[in-house]
């Protein structure tokens, strides 16, 4: 029997523990601040996704960091990316910061693709990214991953911030969600 606490309609199964994702994140953590050692960093979080991950992952860097958000969709409800929207820009410049952005999950790539490029634009010292789940067998472009928690299986995966047609996000583990119908 599976635990209980992952026993909701909808869910198909575990997919990653609270336990084993809190591990990932303090070692990501680590690779992290060892590699900014002396900078201070600008984390950009692409929500929704993750936000639950950022809250995280901040919290164990050993470093003085700054945060910024930018609210970026590209799936909506449906699970086809459609276009990629920027619908909340960062709040400053990033011109010469060393930003790191914290993403989620990486399928296409055409979500990091786009808002590479938008920020490469804008000029900041460095431009690296950060993501606890990566798709390999969904990627249509080609990206350079630097920091990478779970290579995963193409799954509908939720929870940890990571919704299926909006739900579950909220969920402190991940989960495969049942396929519609
Ligand atoms: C998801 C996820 C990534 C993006 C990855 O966002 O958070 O940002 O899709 O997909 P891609 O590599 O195929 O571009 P979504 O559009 O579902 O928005 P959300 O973060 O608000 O859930």
């Amino acid at each position: 029997m599976p635990p209980a606490e992952y026993i909701l309609p909808g869910v198909e199964r575990l997919l990653i523990s609270e336990t084993t994702l809190h591990a990932k994140v303090s070692e990501l953590a680590r690779q992290i601040s060892a590699d900014y050692q002396g900078k201070r960093p600008l984390l950009v979080g692409l929500l929704k996704g993750s936000f639950m991950f950022l809250a995280d992952l901040a919290r164990e860097l050993t470093l003085d960091c700054e945060v910024d958000f930018m609210l970026v969709s590209s799936y909506g409800n449906g699970q086809e990316a459609t276009e990629v929207k920027i619908l909340q820009d960062l709040t400053a410049s990033i011109q010469g910061q060393d930003v790191l952005i914290v993403e989620d999950i990486i399928d296409t790539g055409f979500t990091l693709q786009k808002i590479c490029g938008l920020l490469a634009e804008r000029q900041p010292a460095s431009l690296k990214i950060c993501t606890l789940l990566n798709k390999p067998s969904r990627r249509q472009v080609a990206l350079s991953v630097d920091y990478c928690g779970f290579d995963i299986e193409d799954v509908f995966v939720a929870g940890y911030g990571i919704d299926f047609a909006q739900r579950f996000r909220c969920l402190p583990y991940l989960v495969v969600a049942k396929k519609p119908g």
